[in-house]
């Protein structure tokens, strides 16, 4: 049974840098679950999804509702093989054993829930086959409501020096409460934008706080450049700071 770990805050803490410089130090096989509308792992790893002939979640049911309003097959009929539909067509796997599943866009106005039930349907499926599986969500906490996964072994917030980070962990904290949302270890991770008078105030928090990820000029040009962050040399500081926050976690390899 995999270990399931969420990396989650709000925006523009460096969810997905985390989530995607994780993938680097856990132990494989391991699945990248992108839930946000962004789409930015599979950027952050390097590739164009579509390119590579994968689609996401959202397109594919977009696809079988499309074809059961022209007649082509009965949406039920594609529903039903849904889990090999998302294996065959939604599904990345990659060289080193990190495989991505991208949740993709809103279908319609309003709501994922569609998409959501899907990937929530056929998680159980992939799950078992993984060691880790780390999920990447969009800021906010609405993916929180929407309970694509609801038993998470490791939920990192990673946070930005404001007081709004701070509204937040309570915020994440009673959401997981109120919708049953189950965990083991909650933690909290500083972002590259930490002072050290801010990390010394979670130090003495009494929180579960892992420490900071350094800046990293790399990450953001590589990034800029569509270079892979897999890529990173071993020195990075951002990489060696997520695998220290790991290690800390019992979780690096
Ligand atoms: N350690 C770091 N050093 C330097 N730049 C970083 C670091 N971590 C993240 N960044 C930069 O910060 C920006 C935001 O990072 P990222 O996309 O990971 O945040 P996010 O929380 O996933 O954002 P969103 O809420 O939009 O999903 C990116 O431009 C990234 O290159
Ligand atoms: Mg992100």
């Amino acid at each position: 049974m995999a270990e399931i770990i969420l990396s989650t805050g709000r925006g523009g803490t460096g969810k997905s840098t985390f989530a995607t410089l994780a993938a680097r130090h856990l132990s494989p096989p391991m699945l990248l679950i992108d839930l946000d509308p962004d789409e930015s792992l599979a950027d952050m790893l390097g590739f164009d999804l579509a390119q590579k002939g994968i689609s996401t979640i959202s397109d594919k049911l977009y696809d079988i509702l499309e074809a059961g309003k022209s007649g082509q097959e009965d949406p039920a009929v594609a529903l039903e093989k849904i889990g090999s539909l998302i294996e065959t067509e939604c599904l990345y796997k990659g060289d080193n054993e990190i495989d991505l599943i991208v949740l993709g866009t809103k279908l319609t106005k309003g709501c994922y829930c569609m998409p959501d039930d899907l990937l929530k349907g056929v998680m159980p499926i992939f799950i078992d086959r993984y060691a880790n599986v780390v999920i990447d969500s969009p800021a906010g906490l609405e993916h929180l409501n929407r309970k694509v996964v609801s038993d998470l072994d490791d939920i990192f917030v990673i946070l930005d020096p404001s007081s709004k980070s701070l509204q937040h962990i309570g915020r994440i904290r009673d959401l997981t409460e109120e919708l049953k949302i189950k965990y083991k270890n909650f933690y909290l991770v500083a972002n590259y934008g930490f002072d050290t008078e801010q990390q010394t105030y979670f130090e003495d928090s009494g929180q579960n706080f892992l420490g900071k990820i350094a800046f990293d000029p790399d990450v953001a040009a590589y990034n800029l450049s569509g270079q892979s962050l897999l890529k990173l040399p071993e020195s990075s500081p951002a990489s060696l700071s997520v695998k220290n926050i790991l290690t800390i976690a019992n979780l690096s390899r």
